[in-house]
């Protein structure tokens, strides 16, 4: 793939850009093996899923800078000033053509960017998310609600500007930190939830929850985690770590378990996974499938039956969650992560557990991003 960005000098995020896709494939296939050789036999690797190397993102984070007459939306360089990546390469073509036209709604209207070396101004970010029928949630991140009035009068224009906008949203972020959104979410539209449709199930994307940002490749994965669970036919799923509901209903929809349970710590992810479940065809009425709002790290120990625990943790991996699976009864631990250094550490920590089956995801294409899907049997 090729960048102007990159090419400029303007932005090096994507730190592989310019290198032939094949070879970053094969490179990312290398390392991820060589860091789990202790645990994973070459003849346990399935071949690496990808998607397209461009245009894959669903969702853009923009930090907003410059003036109120020429906002820049992208990132910040090291001296906290606004660099405009508006026409990112990554971006899907349906997000890409909502963030121009959101950018220039912006711009008419006229709301002063927030100024991180001068702590003044109010719009701090804008956070869009892109669905696969073409719908967006569109997200204001502003230091406080100064400038909320006339986003809520501008709210029409916005839609129109902005065709498919489905969710819009004001999150207010007053403190003077390197976040990228606050606790406080106002909703302009009485619509709150984004449908994300992945293979024959809607997943539903409230504000604050976390989803893969690559949603062909996403589809991948919970497809195949999809089917080595049916191929366990497990009676008691457990998702720990489940986000909005990925894994849980993909593995409620085709393997059919007695039970479902996912745990996860955001509420508004676990009110986006409850959503998806109550349209889950012939399975929500009956009480199977259950999320709650919790720390993972101790749901083991309070007692929830699983035969087979799915476990899909942030960066740092499931650290003491691997002394719980130990002592558990599971039969089966399904382990998704995007960092095999952790994931290395952990396995390290499951002694009584051997790979079944891996799967390299190619979540990040341009970067060293990636993520590992191992089945793991007693
Ligand atoms: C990598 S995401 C995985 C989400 C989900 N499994 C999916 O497929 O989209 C990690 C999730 O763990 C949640 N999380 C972080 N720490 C947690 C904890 N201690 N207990 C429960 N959930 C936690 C985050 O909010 C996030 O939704």
């Amino acid at each position: 793939m090729q960048c102007d960005y990159f090419d400029a000098g303007t932005c090096r995020s994507c730190t592989l850009m310019g290198q032939p896709y094949d070879a970053q494939l094969i490179d990312l296939q290398t390392t991820v093996a060589a860091t789990l050789s202790d645990h994973v036999a070459e003849t346990h690797w399935d071949t690496t899923a990808y998607g397209p190397e461009s245009h894959f993102r669903n969702k853009a984070k923009l930090a907003v800078a410059g003036t109120r007459q020429a906002p820049t939306f992208g990132i910040l360089d090291r001296g906290g000033h606004g660099v405009d990546l508006r026409d990112c390469g990554l971006y899907e073509p349906g997000l890409h053509r909502a963030v121009v036209r959101l950018a220039d709604f912006v711009t008419e209207l006229g709301l002063t960017p927030y100024d991180v070396t001068r702590r003044s101004g109010e719009l701090k970010h804008l956070i869009v998310t892109h669905s696969p029928d073409g719908e967006s949630m569109i997200r204001f991140v502003l230091r406080s609600p100064g400038q909320l009035g006339r986003i809520e009068r501008a709210l029409p224009g916005l839609l129109e500007s902005v065709p498919g906008t489905r969710v819009v949203s004001v999150n207010l972020l007053p403190e003077h930190k390197a976040a990228l959104e606050g606790d406080e979410e106002i909703f302009l539209t009485s619509e709150q939830a984004l449908p994300m449709r992945l293979n024959d199930i809607t997943l539903h994307l409230r504000p604050r929850s976390f989803f893969q940002t690559n949603t062909a490749v996403a589809a991948q994965l919970y497809r195949q985690a999809q089917q080595w669970i049916s191929q366990v036919a497990p009676t008691n799923v457990l998702d720990l770590f489940c986000g909005v509901g990925g894994f849980a209903l993909h593995a409620a929809a085709d393997a059919r378990p007695a039970s479902v349970r996912g745990v996860e710590i955001s509420a508004e992810a676990v009110a986006s996974a409850r959503l998806s479940a109550g349209q889950l065809p012939g399975r929500a009425a009956s009480g199977d499938i259950r999320f709650e709002t919790g720390d993972a790290t101790g749901a083991l120990d309070d007692g929830l039956p699983a035969d087979l625990v799915i476990v899909n943790p942030p960066r740092r991996g499931i650290g003491e969650l691997a002394d719980a699976l130990e002592r558990s009864g599971a039969s089966h631990v399904l382990y998704s992560s995007c960092n095999s250094t952790s994931l290395a550490t952990d396995l390290d920590r499951l002694p009584s557990f051997r790979v079944a089956d891996a799967r390299l995801f190619d979540m990040f294409p341009q970067t060293r991003h990636h993520e590992v899907l191992l089945l793991l049997e007693r």
